[in-house]
């Protein structure tokens, strides 16, 4: 058999099976290339040039027991793996923290490129925050993206600060990233010119009707509360303290656009386009902090 047949076959065991993406890839055919490649070394770019490889009976077995395992423990395959990708950034992961895939990295890889981002920040940025940190992979790219800045990273989870910890030293990133135990901004210092959220915000409707690979990560990681708003309020009620006269604090909240709206129905955000579209993320200035934030 060669590679893509086994690729094609296993795609289609997946979709059989029912498993549910959006842990790293988005599809079937996706899943199973990424399985099926890792479990014969192969590096996740070598499908093109390998296709047409005949695979060893050795091999084919290899590569069908991790696909078998995907569908009867309904893990992401990056808790398998033990590893994710998110903007072409290696990081490893296991069930104490979420699989990267925050769409806040898209604007911090950009960088200065697009400027998506850029529009915001100045020329003297140089202290972030990335708070709720989990696996450390948004700050990992943002001090990849912006190589003058430093960034404090913070969670509540130990479980989580040790995986940040194995990617910062694995990124070498440990004389630019400070990684802090903090309840949100409780233990934080600052004042920063960036602040950096993906915050805990899944409504309580929506935690009950999770895909078991959603079940599979911490529930401290994901549940935000009746609305999902929960984390978010005491965040935009401390941010201004932790920000700099030019600060701005960006934030992501999913499928939350609604509840967002209604707690804090006189805050000026600007929505940020990324490729989720422009409703999951979005950016505050300390000023649109402080006169809107009473809910
Ligand atoms: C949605 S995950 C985001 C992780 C990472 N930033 C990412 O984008 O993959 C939310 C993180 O918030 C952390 N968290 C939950 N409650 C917290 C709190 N009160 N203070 C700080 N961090 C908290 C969780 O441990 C988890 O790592």
């Amino acid at each position: 058999m060669t590679l893509i047949d086994l690729i094609t076959a296993q795609s289609a065991r997946l979709k059989l099976a029912g498993v549910s993406f959006g842990h790293g890839t988005g599809n079937a055919f996706d899943e199973a290339a990424w399985l099926v490649l890792w479990a014969l070394g192969l590096p996740l770019d070598a499908l093109e040039a390998r296709a047409q490889n005949v695979l060893t009976a050795d091999e084919q077995a290899k590569a069908e027991s991790l696909v078998r395992r995907r569908i009867e423990t309904r893990q992401p395959a990056a808790y398998l793996t033990r590893e994710a990708w998110l903007q072409n950034v290696p990081f490893y992961v296991d069930e104490r923290v979420i699989v990267p895939r925050s769409f806040i990295a898209e604007l911090l890889a950009d960088g200065e490129q697009t400027g998506t981002l850029d529009a915001w920040l100045s020329d003297t940025t140089r202290a972030v925050l990335d708070l709720c940190t989990g696996s450390a992979c948004l700050a990992v790219i943002a001090a990849m993206a912006y190589p003058e800045i430093v960034v404090d990273a913070a969670d509540i989870s130990d479980d989580a600060l040790a995986v940040a910890q194995i990617n910062v030293d694995k990124h070498k990133l440990a004389s630019r990233i400070t990684l802090m135990k903090s309840d949100l901004l409780s233990s934080v210092c600052g004042p920063y010119d960036l602040i950096v959220c993906n915050p805990p915000y899944v409504n309580t409707r929506s935690m009950q009707t999770l895909p078991a690979e959603y079940r599979a990560e911490p529930n401290l990681a994901l549940a935000g509360g009746n609305d999902g708003m929960d984390f978010v309020r005491t965040i935009v009620r401390d941010a201004p303290k932790h920000l700099t006269a030019q600060g701005v604090l960006v934030l992501e909240i999913g499928n939350e656009r609604r509840h967002f709206e209604q707690a804090f129905p006189r805050l000026e955000a600007a929505w940020l386009e990324t490729s989720a579209g422009d409703e999951q993320v979005l950016l505050l200035t300390r000023d649109a902090l402080l006169n809107g934030s009473a809910a």
